[in-house]
């Protein structure tokens, strides 16, 4: 039998190139070795203010977006977080193995109180108890994330560790999974790609859309003028660059940065053709399934069964080993 792993997306807003390279993509490389369990984490979603009349569609987009980029729900486990209730059951036995103020050092977290104006709702707190629950109730030993989630691993690693020592050896310790595209710059060049900064190249946008955004992205300060030489490494257009072209493309932009012996448009069409060749193929599969919603619905209705069988079994065991034998 194939080992599961779980690993999954906020259904909070269109999904962007940072999800598809930090996540989705390396997803589908891992489908023939594992049976992965991938969620759309909408509990997670409802830490933030939302749309409920929203939601419905969000997920229906997101589990799409899983299925244009080459999630096989022959091969892998499709499911909605909030249909497996044994997802927040093992977040409460978390909770009780948690301390107030090791979540309050983990480092998303902070990030999120400087950006989240008024008071500080406890599931936004809590985020991180839910995250190791719906890793830990399928037993993975790995979670392909982008490199933002590796606090939320760590923490992960240190729920399991204390749950084992205290109520005997039940969970492995996950180690995180990163790709190339682990981190992805947003399109202002000072923070990574986030739905919450509105500073991303979606995966529905239109070429023209990309070509507008690549256009009026940062890049080197230094280059005023089209004769003024650049430092690459300073220019998110070439973060882009060592993602998606190719090695000699690479090099012939790097080269002809220092030198100026190109310019910045010359340089940011050559992305935007990359990041077609990428988003494109999935806007246009993405568009196709959308056109059968109930296919998408009833694929995570079985999905989200098929979990909630393998995650009760995990439950049964961890409410045996402590005692909660009684129901
Ligand atoms: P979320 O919804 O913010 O992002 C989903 C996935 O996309 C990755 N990602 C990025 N990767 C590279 N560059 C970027 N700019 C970028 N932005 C986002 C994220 O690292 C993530 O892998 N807490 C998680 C959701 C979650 C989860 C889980 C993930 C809940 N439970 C269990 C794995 C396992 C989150 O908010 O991801």
């Amino acid at each position: 039998m194939k080992r599961h792993f779980f690993s999954g997306i906020q259904p909070s807003g269109r999904l962007h190139i940072g999800n598809y390279l930090g996540a989705i993509k390396q997803w589908t490389g891992l489908q023939d070795e594992y049976e992965p369990i991938f969620g759309i984490v909408d509990y997670h979603a409802i830490t933030a203010p939302y749309d409920p009349n929203e939601m419905p569609t969000r997920i229906l987009d997101a589990a799409a977006a899983y299925l244009a980029a080459g999630v096989d729900p022959d091969k892998s486990i499709l499911m909605v977080q909030s249909s497996v209730s044994e997802h927040t059951e093992l977040a409460w036995i978390f909770n009780c193995q948690t301390s107030m103020g090791r979540l309050s050092r983990i480092p998303t977290f902070k990030e999120k109180v400087r950006q989240t104006p008024g008071e500080v709702g406890m599931g936004l707190f809590d985020y991180p108890v839910l995250m190791a629950a719906d890793i830990l109730l399928y037993k993975s030993h790995i979670v392909p994330v982008g490199e933002d989630q590796v606090p939320h691993l760590e923490f992960t690693r240190e729920i399991a560790r204390k749950f084992n020592a205290t109520f005997g050896e039940i969970f492995p310790e996950p180690a995180e999974v990163l790709g190339t595209g682990a981190k992805v710059m947003g399109l202002d060049g000072e923070n990574k790609m986030s739905k919450s900064l509105d500073n991303c190249i979606y995966l529905d946008d239109s070429f023209e859309d990309i070509g507008k955004k690549i256009g009026s992205a940062k890049t080197d300060p230094a280059r005023k003028r089209r004769d003024d030489p650049g430092d690459p490494d300073v220019c998110n257009i070439y973060s882009y660059h060592k993602i998606f072209s190719t090695p000699e493309e690479i090099e012939h932009c790097a080269q002809g940065c220092r030198s100026a012996g190109i310019g910045c448009v010359e340089c940011k069409k050559i992305v935007v053709a990359h990041i077609e060749e990428t988003v494109g193929p999935l806007r246009e599969k993405r568009t196709e399934l959308l056109a059968n919603p109930d296919t998408i619905r009833d694929i995570l209705v079985a999905g989200s069964d098929r979990a909630q069988k393998i995650a009760s079994e995990t439950m049964a065991e961890v409410k045996s080993r402590m005692g909660l034998t009684f129901g």
